[in-house]
C-alpha cells in the first residue's frame, strides 16, 4: 500500500512523531511505503470556502501553497494516517487547515483506509479528535478503520507503545 502521513505536531522529536516512526517503521517492515508530511514544517493555509474547486475547476483548489505537493500524494494513497498532539480536545490548528483543505479533493482517488494516532498531556481527551475521524474520514470517505492510538502522559514514547505501534503498522 501507499501510505500517507500527515503530521500535526510542531515538535521534530516529540511524542507524535516517536508515534509515527514506530507505526512507520512497522508499515515498511512489511512492504508497505509510507510518505510522512510534517505539516508544521510546510505552508499550507486554511481553506477559503471559494467554493472555486466545486463550481469551476473540479478537485482544483485555488491556493498555490504547499497543499500542492500533498494533493498528489493524497490521490495516489491508499491509507491516510492522521497524527497529532491533542490540542483543546482536537486536532492542532495546523493539521485541522490541512484537513480542510482535503475539501477540494472531495474523495481522494484511491484511499481505502485510515488510521489515528494522537497524543496527549491527560487521559480521556480524545473524544473531539476521534468524532471528526470517525464521521469526516471512516464515514464520510468510506474509509475501513485500521486503528485508533493514543498514548496520555508517561504513555508518551514508552517501549510498551513503541512497540504496540510497530505491530500494527506491520500488521497492515
Ligand atoms: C496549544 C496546546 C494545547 C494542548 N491541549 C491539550 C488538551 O486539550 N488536552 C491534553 O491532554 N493535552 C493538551 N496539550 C498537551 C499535548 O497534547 C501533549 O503535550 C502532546 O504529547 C504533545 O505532542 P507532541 O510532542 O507531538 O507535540 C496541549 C498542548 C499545547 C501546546
Amino acid at each position: 500500500m501507499n501510505i500517507i502521513v500527515l503530521n500535526g505536531s510542531p515538535r521534530p522529536a516529540g511524542n507524535t512523531k516517536a508515534m509515527i516512526e514506530a507505526y512507520q517503521a512497522g508499515a515498511e517492515s512489511a512492504g508497505h511505503s509510507v510518505q510522512v508530511f510534517d505539516i508544521c514544517k510546510m505552508n499550507v493555509h486554511g481553506c477559503l470556502a471559494c467554493e472555486y474547486c466545486h463550481t469551476k475547476e473540479v478537485r482544483v483548489c485555488v491556493q498555490k501553497d504547499d497543499m500542492q505537493e500533498i494533493y498528489p500524494v493524497l490521490d495516489e494513497a491508499d491509507m491516510i494516517v492522521l497524527a497529532s498532539p491533542v490540542y483543546y480536545h482536537g486536532f492542532s490548528g495546523q493539521l485541522q487547515c490541512a484537513i480542510n483543505r482535503i475539501y477540494a479533493l472531495d474523495h481522494p482517488k484511491n484511499l481505502k483506509k485510515a488510521a489515528l494516532l494522537l497524543s496527549s498531556g491527560d487521559t480521556g481527551v480524545y473524544g473531539g479528535a476521534i468524532y471528526a475521524y470517525q464521521n469526516s474520514f471512516l464515514a464520510y470517505l468510506h474509509l475501513e478503520d485500521m486503528g485508533i492510538f493514543t498514548a496520555a502522559g508517561d504513555e508518551n514514547k514508552s517501549a510498551s507503545l513503541l512497540t504496540t505501534l510497530k505491530s500494527a503498522g506491520a500488521a497492515l
